[in-house]
């Protein structure tokens, strides 16, 4: 595994100067203290690559190696070509065949479950996952109530068939839900409504969300999915060393904590230092945890997500490393 976010801090009394919030509202309503920017000159891709990097150095694997390239994000460098492709062209992975993944803040699990089917397959050996977004690009820096949430960086993990007698990736499930698609959304800037003088005015092409919604929503899906995918392992969360849930909000994390009765003290959580990546979110948890110590070879993993369309997904796995 391996993650980038770029040096740029903005912290919460940052966001002070530029819509009306607090510190103390920030904090005590998502658990977030700073986010990072990337800069103007810095795109998705350049993220991308630069946890790619990381990922394919800790795994011991060359550009060349790479079989396939997966880039999930909703902040890609171009409408096309897919921001794999970029992200191929900048490591020199010429045998690697790239496609992009939109799947929102679910992107990075969605990902790895695509991979994990083609190495399953056959059609795989070695697979690049990549979670990356350069949010600050897409949010209306008037909105104080979506503005302050999200940050940019980038995930990745490097996947190959488990060495034998270990688990690897153990069970996923995954749902969706088109119909509350416009709870969280960028209205314009597609096919539906391409971009006029009007709808850029208007911020029609930045990130709008029903907080409120989204939130009793996210709760709801990512507590179920990963209940699904323990029953589905075989496994309960006694089991568990270290649930990576998706860092949207403090808040949510705890109450998915209360319903599956797992303390605090197991959850991976960096959602005060980077805010809501999106995509990027459970990748870079989980390089983080594994740099610094915290998950050791061996131990039982839970993931779980939820984004944008709606789509959600939980991922247990036994980390081999
Ligand atoms: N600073 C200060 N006040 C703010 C604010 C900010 N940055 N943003 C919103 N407010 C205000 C609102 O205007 C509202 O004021 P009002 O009561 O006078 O109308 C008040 O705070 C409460 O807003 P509400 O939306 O009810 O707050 P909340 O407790 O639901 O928290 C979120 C808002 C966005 C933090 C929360 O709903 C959330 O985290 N939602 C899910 C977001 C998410 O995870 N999305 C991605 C999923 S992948």
């Amino acid at each position: 595994v391996g993650s980038h976010v770029p040096s740029r801090v903005l912290t919460n009394h940052d966001l002070e100067r530029i819509v009306a919030t607090t510190h103390e509202w920030i904090v005590t309503r998502t658990g977030m203290r700073e986010r990072r920017i990337a800069a103007a000159h810095e795109a998705t891709s350049d993220l991308a690559v630069a946890a790619g990097r990381r990922a394919l150095e800790a795994a011991g694997v060359q550009p060349a190696d790479l079989d396939m390239i997966i880039v999930a994000t909703i902040t890609p460098d171009y409408p096309f070509p897919n921001t794999a492709c970029l992200v191929q062209r900048q490591l020199g992975a010429d045998r690697a065949f790239c496609m992009g993944l939109e799947a929102a803040c679910s992107g990075f699990l969605y990902g790895m479950e695509t991979a994990r089917c083609y190495i399953a397959a056959g059609m795989a050996q070695t697979a690049l996952v990549i979670g990356a977004e350069k949010m600050s690009a897409v949010l209306d820096w008037t909105d104080r109530s979506t503005c302050v949430l999200f940050g940019d960086g980038a995930g990745a993990a490097v996947l190959r068939p488990a060495p034998a007698g270990r688990r690897g990736i153990i069970s996923s499930v995954f749902g969706s839900d088109g119909t509350l698609s416009e709870l969280l959304m960028i209205p314009a800037g597609g096919s539906r409504r391409p971009a006029t003088a009007e709808t850029v005015a208007a911020r029609e092409h930045c990130l709008r969300m029903r907080g409120r919604e989204v939130f009793r929503h996210a709760v709801t899906h990512m507590a179920e999915a990963a209940v699904a995918a323990l029953h589905k392992a075989g496994l309960s969360i006694a089991d568990i060393r270290w649930v990576i849930p998706h860092q949207a909000n403090l808040r949510i994390i705890a109450a998915i904590g209360e319903r599956l009765r797992c303390p605090a003290s197991r959850f991976i959580v960096n959602v005060e230092k980077y805010g809501n990546t999106s995509a990027a979110s459970i990748g870079l948890a989980l390089d983080e945890a594994v740099r610094d110590g915290r998950i050791v070879d061996g131990d039982l993993v839970l993931m779980v997500a939820f984004g944008a369309g709606f789509t959600w997904g939980a991922t247990v796995m036994e980390w081999t490393g």
